[in-house]
């Protein structure tokens, strides 16, 4: 019997560097993508990663998917661990963990149809299925994620933007894995097929108990289907917590700036917004101290020479020598 409370990845302090640069005459350079990423995912739950383009959301998801190994840190999956020495990893564990990807253009082969895209992953990893077998498992998958028979037998160029998502989904699903990494997966869309797709994500999720790991530079696409936020900041994590708390109560400045660009609802709300003001610093050299402090109006001597380390705040987590309470107003 497994426990239900167990967690399905447990990621312990996980970085990854790439060396960039070198050649003829220069000598190569580390970025440091990932810096000391430590979480849980849970079953049945939603743990969003978000933060500005390049901070290092889409190495995380390399890095879990088994893509790529940590340079640094370890991690399990389903108890299995995974350090920086892991030359290989099982089929079985490979097929648990899947991703999607934000551009269904790109993930699809356009020379093959559905039914051959849906099969693909069962043709390689489950040989004792029959022909016939496959068969009627990609046509439930097709209709799982809201496509038609029909489609079984088209192209991919023959399906809008939304529909080659649901096709990507139902690609991901069909080894059964227990956890999926979306990576940006409604970014490319319009606002009306976002919500369509992350509907049908969280129909999926709850019909089988998915732990989804879904990665978004945009708060407002996951505030209504996480259930813990993840804000990482230049390969950092610097806030994590309960959805809720990180969007009602965010204690670091850059998780408040971030909040305050999300649309609110409410017309009435007092939210300002705040406007960063510089861009995202290159990993390749990170500001010393804090890294966010160049761009936060919170900045103090402290900031500029001691890197805050992410402590628990009452039952979350944050690295800000000065977070945020709740009177705090950015001025
Ligand atoms: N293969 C690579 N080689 C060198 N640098 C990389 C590589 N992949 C990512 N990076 C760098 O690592 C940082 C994080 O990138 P990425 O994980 O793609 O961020 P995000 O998905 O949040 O936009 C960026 O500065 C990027 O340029
Ligand atoms: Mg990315």
């Amino acid at each position: 019997m497994t426990d239900l409370h167990t967690a399905l990845i447990t990621a312990n302090a996980i970085s990854r560097d790439y060396t960039v640069g070198g050649g003829m005459l220069r000598t190569p350079s580390v970025v440091r993508a990932l810096s000391e990423a430590s979480f849980e995912l849970h079953a049945g739950k939603t743990l969003a990663v978000v933060g500005e383009s390049g901070c290092g959301k889409s190495t995380l998801a390399r890095v879990v998917t088994l893509i790529e190994t940590p340079t640094a840190g370890e991690f399990t999956i389903n108890g299995q661990t995974i350090t920086t020495d892991t030359t290989e990893a099982s089929a079985e564990l490979r097929a648990s963990i899947q991703i999607v990807f934000q551009d269904p253009y790109g993930s699809l082969n356009p020379r093959h149809k559905v039914s051959q895209i849906l099969q693909e992953p069962l043709v390689i990893n489950r040989p004792d299925l029959s022909s016939r077998q496959r068969d009627d498992r990609s046509r439930e998958m097709l209709s799982l994620v809201g496509l038609r028979p029909e489609h079984h037998e088209r192209y991919p160029h023959m399906f809008s933007g939304g529909q080659r998502q649901r096709i990507a989904i139902a690609r991901a699903l069909m080894l059964e894995p227990g956890i999926l990494v979306l990576d940006e997966p409604v970014s490319a869309l319009d606002l009306s097929i976002q919500s369509q797709i992350l509907n049908l994500l969280v129909e999926l999720q709850d019909r089988l108990n998915l732990a989804y790991l879904f990665i978004s530079h945009d708060l407002s696409v996951v505030k209504h289907m996480a259930d813990d936020i993840m804000v990482m900041y230049l390969g950092r994590v610097v806030e994590a917590g309960k959805t809720d708390q990180v969007f009602h109560q965010p204690r670091h400045p850059y998780t408040r700036a971030l909040v305050s660009a999300t649309p609110v609802a409410d017309p009435t709300s007092r939210q300002q917004r705040i406007h960063l003001e510089g861009e995202l610093p290159s990993p390749l050299s990170p500001p010393a101290g804090c890294a966010f402090n160049p761009r936060c109006w919170k900045t103090a001597e402290q900031c500029r020479t001691q890197r805050p380390e992410l402590d628990n705040h009452g039952g979350r987590q944050i690295a800000c020598h000065f977070p945020l309470d709740d009177k705090d107003t950015a001025d």
